[in-house]
Formats: C-alpha cells, structure tokens, sequence
C-alpha cells in the first residue's frame, strides 16, 4: 500500500504534460506519488527537477527513485526553484507543479504533531531547524499576536476569546504539547463543534509557523519567471486561504490593466503573463472522495504562461 495516495492524479497530469522531452518542476515531491506518474509520462531526454522541505520525505524519495536519472532531487523550499534550476543548467520550464499542504505520511506521523488526535510535542514545523514552533509561539507571542494568527490563517470567529485562554493557561505552566493545546480549546467550544475549532487552529499555527501563505506567493511569482511561452503552472490547494491566493494570483498575470477605473486612458503597461486554463477550479469526484479523504478539499487550479 502507498503510504500517501496522491490526489487528482490524472487531472493535474493531463495539464501539466505537455511536451514529453521537456524540464518540469515538482515543488512538493512528498512520497513520491505525483512524481512517479509524471516520469512515467516522460521521454528518457525528460527533466524532472523535484523540491521537499521535509527531511523524511526527501530521503524516502532519494532512495525509491535511486535509479532515475532524470530526477534531480533537493530537500528544500520550493521558492529555492531558481536556485535549483541554476545547479541543474535548467533555464525555463515545460510544467511546474505543486500540491500543497501536508502528506499522509506527516498527519500519521505521531512525533511531528501535526494533528489534535495525537499527544505530541506542539511543533507543527515541516522542516524542524526552520523558524520557530508552535509550542513557542502559544508560549512566547503576545495576545493580540495570537489572536491575528487564529483569525487570519484559522478564519476562527472565537480567535480572540482562545488568544485569552492560551495566555491565561501558559500563566499556569507551559505549553508543550499537542493535546495541551487540544484541552484549552476544548475549554471554549461544545464537544460536538471541537473537531472543526481544533483543525481551524492547528491549521492557523502550521501555516503560521511554516510561512505556507507568503512562501506560496514567493513561489508563484518566481514559478511565472522560470516558465516558457506555453508552459503550465499546476496548483493543488487544500484549503480556502492557500486556493484564493492563487486564484487571485492568477486572476491579477491574466489583467490587461490595474489603472485606477477613473483613470481616462491606460498608463500603466501592464503585461499579461497567463492564460487561466480552469476558470472554475477542479476537484475530486465522489469516487476518488470515497477513496482518499484528503481528496474532499482538493482543488486544482492551471494556468499557462502567454
Ligand atoms: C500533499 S504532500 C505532497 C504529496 C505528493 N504529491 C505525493 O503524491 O506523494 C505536500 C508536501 O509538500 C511539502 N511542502 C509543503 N510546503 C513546502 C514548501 N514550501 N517547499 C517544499 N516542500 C513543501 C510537505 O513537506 C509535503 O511533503
């Protein structure tokens, strides 16, 4: 069995590849599964240049595609994509692909606590020597810090009420770990609604601690730079805050004009750098929901460099 099924396999493939002989960039290579697909579609003349931050999955991939010639592999953040492709000769790109998020392997992972349903230590960090953790951020940050987070990357209504209670819990010992966390948010929210408060708030603390959101708009920007003319960007998000910044990204390289409305001609030269290829963005079916849970709050959004 895989340990991480990949989502909207054969959706986002059919928009990436688009030349067989060309360079492609896979930015969050996990365990390997959209990447295995993809070579599988290429010509032996291919280049796959793939990025994970996370150490384990880097290693797991380095050792299953041992023998594949044509992947070149970087345990590293996928805003490095120009560095990278400077290492590897590679100037432009055919397909650049990213799924976001976390894999199975890292929400089953019970040391990594990335998820309420374990007792770990609150961490939440996709690369550990990177930033800092959750547990020093509920412990370190000020109120008001805190209830920013819960509110802008949780989308929490109580965010301000559970900065309070974080704050006035910490008075009392430390916060180290995941259910520690898991308790004070079960102190503001009846039993039945704990499970979508506990996921709105390790959510805001993972993007929070991991950057997702600005790291995610780094990477589109420097993705547009490093594709050629007809070359395709391929986006899997996971939820709402990661999909509209690309929708918006994508929405903003498609305008022919940001002047003010009042303005009486055009000064501002704006060029447009894509075509939006999924107007509306795709997602799974019943069946493949059915099969793999984490496919419900996939959506896929295309758009190709003009
Ligand atoms: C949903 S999984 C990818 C699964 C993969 N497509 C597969 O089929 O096995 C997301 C992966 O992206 C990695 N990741 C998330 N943000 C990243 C970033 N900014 N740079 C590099 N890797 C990142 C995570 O460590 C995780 O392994």
């Amino acid at each position: 069995m895989s340990l991480h099924v990949p989502v909207l396999l054969n959706e986002s493939l059919n928009f990436l590849i688009t030349n067989k002989s060309g360079n492609y960039f896979d930015g969050t290579i996990g365990y390997g599964g959209h990447t295995s697909e993809i070579l599988k579609l290429l010509n032996n003349d291919a280049t796959l240049i793939a990025t994970d931050k996370d150490v384990k999955a880097y290693e797991y991939c380095k050792e299953k595609f041992e023998n594949e010639s044509r992947l070149r592999l970087f345990n590293t953040d996928f805003t490095d994509i120009k560095r990278v492709s400077m290492i590897e000769f590679v100037n432009v790109y055919d397909g650049i692909f990213a799924d976001l998020g976390v894999s199975s392997v890292q929400l089953d992972d019970k040391k990594l606590g990335f998820t309420y349903r374990e007792d770990a230590p609150l961490d939440l960090r996709m690369n550990k020597s990177q930033g800092e953790s959750a547990a020093y951020v509920v412990n370190n940050y000020q109120e008001e810090h805190l209830t920013d987070i819960l509110k802008s990357y949780g989308e929490l209504r109580q965010a301000r009420r559970l900065a309070g209670k974080i704050v006035e819990a910490r008075r009392k010992h430390k916060i180290s770990t995941t259910f520690q966390l898991r308790e004070i948010v079960e102190t503001i929210v009846p039993e039945y609604k704990s499970f979508k408060t506990l996921s709105q708030v390790f959510q805001a603390f993972r993007i929070y601690v991991n950057k997702e959101i600005d790291r995610l708009k780094e990477f589109l920007e420097k993705s547009i730079e490093s594709l050629k003319i007809g070359g395709r960007i391929v986006i899997i998000s996971y939820h709402s805050l990661e999909d509209r910044v690309v929708k918006d990204f994508f929405k903003y390289e498609n305008l022919s004009c940001v002047c003010p409305p009042e303005a009486p001609i055009c000064t501002c030269n704006k060029e447009v750098r894509l075509k939006i290829l999924t107007r509306k963005p795709i997602i799974a079916t019943q069946e493949e929901i059915a099969a793999n849970r984490r496919a419900r709050s996939a959506k896929l959004r295309v758009a190709e460099r003009i």
